[in-house]
């Protein structure tokens, strides 16, 4: 109960202060064609157990992305989403082809150097605001360094929180 407490007014916080999704500074040159490919999450929610999540994106022949995510023991189903570009080079839009979400989402790009780390937050535009929904960083090998991690999740978890 007291962490349901807890997680509900960071949120109201988070989705008060924000209008709309915000969107991160552009990276200079950044190409987000070569995020194809896949991607690990680890989440530890326990410190004896983790759980690791792959996300691929696949790169479609309009130029957008198939993107697939699935917890490693299969322990549920894959999840399967389109993920257009937008006029932001590190925005997709996500439109889930089966209806099952009624709001729209995007991922949001923060940092990524394509061969090792992305760090992204996903943002969900409801019909009257926008709220960031979950931050993370993802890594092309199933563990990560512990401080780019540690760094990277410092980076995301600033995003669209006040700056002064
Ligand atoms: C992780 O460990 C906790 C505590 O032992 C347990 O309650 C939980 O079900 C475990 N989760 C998974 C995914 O194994
Ligand atoms: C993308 O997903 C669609 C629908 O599931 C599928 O028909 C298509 O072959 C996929 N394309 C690629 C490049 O994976
Ligand atoms: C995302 O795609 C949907 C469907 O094409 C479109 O209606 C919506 O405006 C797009 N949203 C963004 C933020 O690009």
């Amino acid at each position: 109960m007291k962490m349901i407490a807890t997680l509900f007014v960071v949120f109201a916080v988070v989705s008060s202060a924000l209008g709309e999704c915000p969107v991160p500074p552009t990276i200079p040159g950044f190409d987000i064609g070569k995020i194809v490919g896949r991607w690990y999450q680890t989440v530890e929610s326990w410190p004896e157990n983790a759980t690791t999540f792959t996300l691929d994106f696949t790169l479609r022949e309009d130029g957008d992305f198939n993107f697939t995510a699935r917890i490693a023991d299969d322990s549920l189903p894959a999840e399967y989403a389109l993920a257009k570009r937008t006029e932001y080079q590190n925005v997709l839009n996500v439109t889930d082809p089966y209806h099952k979400s009624r709001y729209q989402t995007t991922i949001n790009i923060v940092d990524t150097d394509y061969d090792n780390y992305l760090a992204a937050y996903d943002c969900f535009i409801f019909p009257h605001h926008s709220a960031i929904h979950a931050r993370y960083v993802l890594s092309r090998t199933e563990t990560m360094n512990a401080d780019k991690l540690a760094q990277l999740t410092d980076l995301v978890n600033k995003i669209g929180v006040s700056r002064d």
